[in-house]
């Protein structure tokens, strides 16, 4: 099984269930030719963003990594017309390309881009007192994930979700030994998960056009069950 298939899959994929989007289509390609890393979420799991906050019937929603704004326009597709998103970027040039995809996609009215590093911007949002997210995603430095899950748990509600993305990194995720400051990380998340009890949590792997990777699904303080919780 090869990188190949898995693309191939994703592109049967696009074309049953996604179709054409000349919006997204051209925030990738404007992101390309302004010299973005091609590093958004695919299609099928930007889609899956998209359902899961309209699952969840989402108004508030806490994006942390905006890059090209894919996933930014991809979420805010499924919100209400008086939803929010606040979107947290620091490079001030991605933030620009960010902004005008936002902006050809309608949701300019939607979505507040926010430049700076993350960490520092979510102190801000606490500090201002925000309203609870209903659903955050967290994707930025893989780094940082653990102290921007914690930031993120304080803006949150119970039965607020928070999905974070690339947990997996070819299996890297197991590996004890690893130098990769992005996969200890991920590592030190888990053991964050694994030691809260006020959150249920599971971790999905996928393969797909970006590699072997996955994602951690967060539900925040409903009660423990023991049952599912371990
Ligand atoms: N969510 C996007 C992809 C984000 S890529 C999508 O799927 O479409 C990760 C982004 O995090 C990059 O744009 C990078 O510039 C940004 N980033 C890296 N470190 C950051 C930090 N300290 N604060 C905020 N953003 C950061
Ligand atoms: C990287 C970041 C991402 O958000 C992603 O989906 C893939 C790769 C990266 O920094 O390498
Ligand atoms: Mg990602």
């Amino acid at each position: 099984m090869s990188e190949r298939l898995w693309t191939e899959v994703d592109r049967y994929v696009d074309e049953h269930l996604i179709g054409p989007d000349p919006v997204l289509e051209s925030a990738l390609q404007d992101s390309d030719a302004a010299g973005l890393p091609a590093i958004a979420v695919t299609a099928a799991q930007g889609k899956m963003l998209h359902l899961l906050a309209r699952i969840h019937g989402a108004r508030r929603v806490l994006e942390i990594g905006t890059l090209g704004g894919y996933s930014t326009i991809w979420l805010g597709r499924a919100l209400p017309p008086d939803g929010r998103i606040i979107t947290l970027e620091l490079d001030p040039g991605y933030a620009r390309v960010a902004s005008a995809n936002i902006e050809r996609a309608g949701l300019g009215e939607l979505v507040d881009v926010v430049v700076g590093p993350a960490a520092d911007s979510l102190r801000t949002i606490v500090a201002d007192g925000a309203e609870p997210f209903d659903l955050v995603f967290i994707d930025a430095d893989k780094k940082s994930t653990p102290e921007y899950f914690g930031i993120a748990l304080g803006l949150t509600r119970p039965g607020s979700v928070i999905v974070v993305d690339n947990v997996v990194r070819d299996g890297a995720l197991i590996d004890e030994g690893t130098t990769d400051e992005g996969v200890i990380g991920m590592r030190a998340f888990h053991d964050l998960l694994a030691r809260d009890r006020a959150v249920s949590a599971t971790t999905i792997q996928t393969v797909g056009g970006k590699g072997y990777d996955g994602f951690t699904l967060v539900l925040v303080a409903e009660p423990a069950r023991p049952d599912a919780d371990g």
